[in-house]
């Protein structure tokens, strides 16, 4: 069977990010994670990772209110007959409407879009009248406003800006891969942004944190995981959460995030019995995987405790795939560019294994 996961096969080489699986090490641009997660607004992220790959980058002084002049302009691209989608099929509809190009105004577009239109799409399915960007505010604090219609309070915007940045980019996942595969062919920025949204979409890659609190919802108190566990992993499901392609220990992320959980519950924004839940569930979770997969280690990855920040941030749970978009267009963009700049076609072999035609055996 041929290795059609393509696992360990290094098929790009670059300067965004280095994921290392055997430590549970995430470098970002020459920075460890956990020298920006927390510490970095998400325009800061940007400019470390787009540094470069556009001539006419506003620096990072003006980057935050470029950022939202462009929030402002994609607003109208806005439709409300595609807020009758699921959200992240709504979003990438409304992106689709972005000429191509491999610009800079392009890519603070692309940048821009997935904030403003999932936040228009939750408010439309509300009956309510999506709320205009505000240019004067940073991206982050923009979204939480945008959405909820009420200013959002510092502790909010930080632990949204600690996700975004933290989900910027991770080497060469399935979405990121895709972005590069298109931008490969020249076909421009829109094109590899709207393959990398469909790639994300799916539940094994970005569609995974919803089904997290599915899960906790159906587990409903600490002394059931055991339980609910053994019978879905009896049953052949995968648990949301756990596992990852290239980590073997546990992804450095979750830490990250479960910190950025913490420092938004010191403000008494988070319910803490839902923590303790998760917390009992992952411990559970873990001893079980690790008994059923002795000789595969299964560890809590990113979107275990993407599901509980992103749903004390009020967050539904149908738009989580939209956030995790808001956060990763700009890893998809940098990612997009550098195989442009540096890289060729992208054009894999493939072995035959059908049947041959008898006059040509
Ligand atoms: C993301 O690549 C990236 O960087 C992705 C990402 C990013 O930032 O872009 O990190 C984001 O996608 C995180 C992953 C989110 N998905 C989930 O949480 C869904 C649950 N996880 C799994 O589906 C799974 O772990 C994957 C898809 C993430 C990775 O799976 P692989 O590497 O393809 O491993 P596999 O399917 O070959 O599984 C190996 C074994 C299997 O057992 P056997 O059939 O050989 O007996 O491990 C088992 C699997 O059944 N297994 C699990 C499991 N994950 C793997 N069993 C139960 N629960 C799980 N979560």
């Amino acid at each position: 069977m041929p290795n059609n996961g393509m696992d360990d096969v290094v098929a790009a080489e670059t300067v965004l990010s280095d994921v290392d699986g055997s430590a549970g090490r995430l470098i970002l641009r020459g920075y460890s994670l956990d020298d920006l997660a927390g510490v970095a607004r998400y325009e800061d992220m940007l400019s470390i990772l787009l540094a470069g790959f556009f001539p006419d980058l506003p620096d990072e002084k003006r980057l935050p209110a470029a950022l939202g002049a462009t929030r402002r302009d994609v607003a109208a691209l806005i439709r409300t007959d595609d807020a009758a989608l699921p959200p992240i099929e709504a979003v990438r509809a409304m992106m689709a409407r972005i000429p191509d190009g491999e610009d800079c105004e392009t890519a603070l577009k692309l940048i821009a879009a997935p904030a403003v239109f999932t936040a228009a799409v939750l408010r439309l399915r509300r009956g309510l009248a999506p709320l205009a960007p505000d240019e004067s505010a940073t991206h982050a604090a923009d979204i939480l406003r945008m959405i909820e219609g009420a200013t959002p309070g510092p502790e909010r915007v930080a632990a949204l800006d600690a996700y975004l940045v933290t989900v910027s980019d991770h080497g060469l996942n399935a979405s990121t891969f895709a972005a590069r595969v298109v931008a490969s062919t020249r076909a421009g920025l829109t094109s590899a942004v709207l393959a990398a949204i469909s790639a994300l979409k799916g539940p094994l890659h970005g569609g995974a944190p919803g089904p997290v609190l599915d899960a906790l919802d159906s587990i409903g108190a600490p002394d059931r995981a055991e339980e609910w566990l053994e019978s879905a992993v009896a049953q052949g499901e995968r648990l949301m959460g756990f596992g990852h392609r290239v980590y073997r220990v546990r992804d450095p992320r979750a830490d990250a995030l479960k910190a950025a959980l913490a420092r938004l519950a010191r403000s008494g924004g988070v319910d803490l019995s839902r923590v303790a839940l998760a917390e009992a569930v992952e411990r559970a979770a873990l001893t079980l995987l690790k008994r059923k997969k002795p000789d595969r280690p299964l560890d809590t990855n990113v979107e275990f405790y993407t599901a509980l920040l992103l749903e004390a941030l009020n967050m539904p749970r149908d738009a989580f795939t939209c956030v995790f978009a808001m956060g990763r267009v700009g890893g998809w963009i940098a990612h997009a560019r550098e195989q442009v700049l540096n890289g060729r076609l992208i054009r894999p072999k493939s072995r035959y294994i059908g049947p041959i035609p008898k006059e040509a055996a």
